[in-house]
C-alpha cells in the first residue's frame, strides 16, 4: 500500500460528505451525478441530482423523454451539448445494450460524451474496477503530494498525473477515489488549503518546500472573447416571440428571443433597423432597450441587450413561436434569457 492511502481512507471514512450517490451503485445514477458535478459544485448540483433522477428514473424514462423536457431540467447547468449527449447516449443504451446502462470502462469510454474521467467514475464506483479517475481536484492534489511543477494543461503533464493517479490508487477503488476527489473538495483546496488538518500532510512534497499555495501551474489561459448579442424582444401587449436555436451552437436546441449579433456594443436602435432592414417597417415600433446585461462562460463573455418593439401587423416569420412570459418559462432557455424573463416586466403579466 502506498504512503499516505491507509491515512487518507481513515480521514475520508471520518469526514465524508453523505452524498446520494454514494449510497448507490446504478452505473445510471452515478454517471448523471458525475456529469452533474463536471459542471457544478456539490451544493449546486444536489437539486440537479434529485430533479433529474425524480424525472429520468432509468435510462429508458430518459431515453423517451422529449429534448426539450431533458434541456428544461438541466436549464441553468450551461455547457448544453452535455445534456444532449446524455439523451443521446440513452437512446443508444436501449437500443443496443437492451436497456442495461454498461458499467465496464472498456465500453463506457465508448458511449458519446463520456470520456476517460466519467468512465473511470462509473467503472469505479458501480464496479469497483481499479480505474483511477482524474478532474481538477485530484490533479490539484496530486501536483501537491508529488510536486508536479510542469504547467498540468500541458498533455504530457496530464498523463504523468493520470500515470501517478493509477500508481497512487489502492482498492477497493471506489472507496480510494471518493477519498481523493474528497480531500481536494474540503481540505487541498485551490486557495488557502488547510494543511494542518490533512491527513497526508507528511507526504506531501509541495508542503515540505511551503509551494502548496502555488501548485498547480497552469500554461496561459485561452484568451475570451467578448460577444455581442441583442435580443429582439417583439410582441404586442404581452406576447411576444420565442424561437429555437439550431444545430452547432453552445445553445443548440433551447430557445431564445431572436438575436442579432455584433462586433460591438450597439446603443441606438437605428443601428440593428440597418442591419436588418426587417425592423424598420412601419408596422414595428421601437419601445425601449434593457440596461446591459452580462454573463459569463468559460471562454466567452456575452453582453446582452433586449431590445423591445410593439408590432401592430401578423408575424411573417415562420419559425417564431408566440408565447407569453409563463409559457415561455416551460421552455429550456439559457440562464441569460431566464435572468430577464424574471427581472422585466413581462415576467409580471
Ligand atoms: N465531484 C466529482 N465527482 C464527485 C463525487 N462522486 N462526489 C463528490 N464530489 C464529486
Amino acid at each position: 500500500m502506498n504512503s499516505g492511502a491507509k491515512q487518507l481512507a481513515t480521514w475520508y471514512e471520518k469526514h465524508k460528505r453523505d452524498l446520494p450517490w454514494r449510497h448507490t451503485r446504478d452505473p445510471y445514477h452515478i454517471w448523471i451525478s458525475e456529469v452533474i458535478l463536471q459542471q457544478t459544485r456539490v451544493a449546486q448540483g444536489l437539486p440537479y441530482y434529485h430533479r433529474f433522477t425524480t424525472l429520468f428514473p432509468t435510462v429508458e424514462a430518459l431515453a423517451n423523454a422529449p429534448q426539450d423536457a431533458v434541456l428544461k431540467c438541466w436549464q441553468g447547468l450551461g455547457y448544453y451539448s452535455r445534456a444532449r449527449n446524455m439523451h443521446h447516449t440513452a437512446k443508444l443504451v436501449l437500443s443496443q445494450h437492451a436497456g442495461v446502462f454498461p458499467k465496464q470502462y472498456s465500453e463506457l469510454i465508448k458511449l458519446k460524451g463520456i470520456g476517460p474521467y466519467t468512465a473511470a467514475a462509473v467503472a469505479s464506483f458501480a464496479n469497483r474496477e481499479k480505474v483511477a479517475v482524474v478532474d481538477g481536484n485530484v490533479i490539484r492534489v496530486l501536483a501537491r503530494i508529488f510536486l508536479v511543477e510542469s504547467p498540468v494543461d500541458l498533455g504530457q503533464t496530464k498523463k504523468e498525473i493520470q500515470q501517478l493517479a493509477d500508481e497512487f490508487l489502492e482498492e477497493p477503488s471506489d472507496l480510494y477515489n471518493q477519498a481523493i476527489m474528497e480531500l481536494g473538495a474540503l481540505i487541498c483546496t485551490p486557495k488557502s488549503p488547510k494543511c494542518q488538518e490533512c491527513p497526508v500532510q507528511v507526504h506531501c512534497l509541495a508542503f515540505a518546500q511551503q509551494k502548496q499555495n502555488q501548485l498547480p501551474h497552469k500554461q496561459g489561459k485561452t484568451k475570451q472573447r467578448n460577444r455581442y448579442l441583442n435580443y429582439l424582444v417583439i410582441g404586442t401587449e404581452e406576447r411576444f416571440y420565442i424561437k429555437q436555436r439550431g444545430e452547432g451552437d453552445i445553445w443548440a436546441g433551447l430557445y431564445d428571443f431572436p438575436v442579432l449579433e455584433t462586433q460591438q456594443e450597439v446603443n441606438h436602435p437605428a443601428e440593428l433597423g440597418d442591419i436588418w432592414p426587417w425592423l424598420q417597417q412601419p408596422e414595428i415600433r421601437f419601445d425601449g432597450v434593457s440596461e446591459p446585461y452580462q454573463h459569463q462562460l468559460s471562454h466567452q463573455k456575452l453582453h446582452a441587450k433586449f431590445w423591445t418593439y410593439t408590432l401592430d401587423g401578423p408575424i411573417t416569420q415562420a419559425d417564431w413561436i408566440e408565447v407569453n412570459a409563463g409559457v415561455a418559462r416551460q421552455y429550456p432557455v439559457p440562464k441569460l434569457i431566464s435572468n430577464f424573463l424574471e427581472r422585466s416586466k413581462l415576467a409580471e403579466k
